[in-house]
């Protein structure tokens, strides 16, 4: 008997230890027995930063440098901004129409020859890998792909789909297929859809 009256108390002092503080506020961090990176030495956007000589947390690109998956401007076909990366709600930088998907090309992009040889380039380097060079599904990773399989872009289920609902699977991603709006500038996840198309077409189904 006497055992149990001391597990009781122990047991409802660990229940009380562990419930009470609940709800209250302390003005010293919580004690983390995982602390699951949640300190880190890093600088926050806007922040200063005492390690850099200036104070300035965020730094300059090294000059003569480009941001990954962009190339130098050149000619006509130049990115009209140093970003070209989403930056509106427009249709050319969502595939949307407010809550719709668009269908069709934005006025943005001119499909021509040369657009088409970019898509094709872009699709070979980030789409290949998991659909396939002729976009049916069976790239490389494919067969180690366990499940679901990498979906078929010659289906037509994928022909009917809108450009805009594509332009939107490009950015977003959707169930294992990562975003491609970090490596894809949004004229080049155009050029892509265009591509994707012209493969649609020349497989005839
Ligand atoms: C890492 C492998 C991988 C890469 C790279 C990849 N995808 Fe996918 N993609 C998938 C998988 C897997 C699915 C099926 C996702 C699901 O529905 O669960 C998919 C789905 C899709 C769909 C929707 C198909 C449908 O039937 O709903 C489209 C469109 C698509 N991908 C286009 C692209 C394009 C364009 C690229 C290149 C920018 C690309 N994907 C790159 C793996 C990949």
């Amino acid at each position: 008997m006497r055992w149990f009256f001391l597990i009781l108390a122990i047991a409802s002092s660990a229940i009380a230890l562990a419930l009470g503080p609940r709800g209250t506020k302390f003005s010293s961090p919580p004690f983390m027995l995982f602390p699951d990176m949640d300190n880190q030495q890093i600088v926050k956007p806007q922040k200063p930063s005492e390690f850099f000589e200036n104070g300035q947390g965020a730094r300059k690109p090294v000059e003569g440098t480009v941001p990954l998956g962009l190339e130098f401007p050149t000619g006509k076909s130049a990115p009209t901004t140093p970003l070209d990366f989403s930056r509106g709600d427009s249709y050319y930088d969502t595939g949307r129409f407010g809550d719709y998907f668009g269908k069709g090309f934005p006025e943005e992009v001119k499909v021509d020859g040369a657009f088409l040889e970019r898509g094709k380039q872009r699709f070979a380097i980030t789409c290949s890998p998991c659909h396939g060079t002729s976009g049916n599904g069976h790239g490389a990773v494919s067969k180690y792909w366990l499940l679901p399989p990498t979906a078929n872009l010659l289906d037509a289920r994928v022909k009917k789909m809108p450009e805009g609902q594509i332009f939107s699977t490009i950015t977003h991603g959707q169930g294992l297929m990562g975003p491609y709006n970090g490596i894809l500038a949004v004229k080049d996840r155009w050029a892509i859809i265009a591509y994707l198309r012209a493969l649609q077409n020349a497989s005839g189904k």
